[in-house]
């Protein structure tokens, strides 16, 4: 799929480091397949990005064909938009190498994930995890998009990504288009149901609800979602009950109801009518994808040829990119 068309391109990626859960869903992947027709979309699994944390080889070549298989349930079309594995296309090594010498330490330094994820692996603050912004800025850049669309958390990352390409730009001309980060309004930050003040994640798996989870697990979680000590159990927004603001999020982002409704919807009714409610908007919104899931999985031989169709339509973007990188910086072309 060459860009030589007047859309906008559009491009964002996952890593299969873990299950998907509800924050990268109602977040940024809800909205991926609504913007399928309107650009021209790149849509990967950051499988590169995921050893930076150990993982169990085998685990993630089965979450790897899980993920691809997400992604088609949740509506993004493989004859509509390019949905490719990362490490299929030997430019995003190549490029990252490229932009790592035109990255710097300090910057990278500042990086909020790699403070939390350096705390949290003492024994392992390895390069990768220091360097991974450059890697992700690769990702970017090699497709030119105009957009990228994320969650709040990795907003920095597509700012240090801009500031790479500006600074590369500034050396060699306009090479790459310095793109945008693209947040949603509702869902950009989906906090844990257990510990609200952070953000879910799957390393926290007790208030965190994944994709592929059983009803009755999530109806658990949702009734022990953590709330507040208001004595009128009121079903608002406000900063000092970050538990409800969240669940009100997480009704919004399911429903696709305005704040507004959801608090008029559950006046007077209490937090026993409306944790249920949350987590039964949840199961239904979950349902779908996860028939689609399971059926898609069953066939392998599909799920291959999409990611195989994908990697060469994304090779064939990201090549020249590479190619036109390499003539900049004075390598001499094979
Ligand atoms: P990752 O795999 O941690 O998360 C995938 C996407 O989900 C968003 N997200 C959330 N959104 C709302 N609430 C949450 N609690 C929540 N948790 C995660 C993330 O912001 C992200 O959009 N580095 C990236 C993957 C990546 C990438 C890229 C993304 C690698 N290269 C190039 C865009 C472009 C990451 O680790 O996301």
């Amino acid at each position: 799929m060459e860009n030589n068309n007047n859309k906008k391109v559009m491009l964002s990626g996952i890593q299969p480091s873990g299950e998907l859960h509800i924050g990268n869903y109602l977040g940024p992947l809800r909205h991926w397949p609504e913007m399928i027709d309107e650009f021209d979309c790149y849509f990967f699994l950051a499988d590169l990005h995921t050893i930076t944390v150990r993982q169990d080889p085998a685990q993630l070549r089965k979450r790897v064909l899980t993920l691809i298989a997400q992604y088609i349930a949740c509506g993004l079309d493989p004859e509509k938009c390019v949905l490719f594995i990362q490490s299929h296309v030997p430019a995003h090594s190549q490029l990252a190498w490229v932009l790592d010498c035109y990255a710097m330490f300090g910057e990278l330094s500042r990086m909020t994930q790699f403070k939390d994820k350096s705390a949290k692996n003492a024994d392992n603050i390895n390069a990768g995890l220091f360097t991974y912004p450059v890697l992700m800025a690769a990702d970017i850049l090699l497709y030119q998009p105009d957009f990228v669309p994320v969650g709040e958390d990795q907003k920095q990352h597509v700012e240090i990504c801009r500031d790479i390409a500006n600074r590369f730009n500034g050396v060699y001309g306009d090479v790459f288009k310095v793109p945008e980060p693209y947040i949603a309004k509702v869902g950009a930050r989906i906090m844990s149901l257990s510990a609200p003040e952070s953000k879910m994640s799957k390393s926290q798996p007790e208030g965190c609800v994944f994709l592929m989870e059983k009803p009755e697990d999530i109806m658990r979680k949702f009734k022990r979602a953590v709330t507040d000590s208001d004595t009128e159990r009121c079903v608002r927004r406000a900063p000092e009950k970050p538990g409800v603001s969240n669940l009100i999020q997480i009704y919004a982002a399911a429903t696709g109801k305005s704040y507004e409704d959801i608090e008029s919807e559950f006046d007077g009714m209490g937090y026993g009518k409306f944790k249920p409610a949350v987590g039964e908007a949840v199961v239904e919104t979950l349902r779908p994808i996860q028939e689609e899931t399971e059926r898609l999985l069953a066939d392998k031989a599909y799920l291959e040829g999409v990611y195989r169709a994908g990697a060469e339509q994304a090779e064939y973007i990201a090549s020249k990119t590479l190619r036109k990188v390499y003539k900049k910086v004075g390598f001499l072309p094979r």
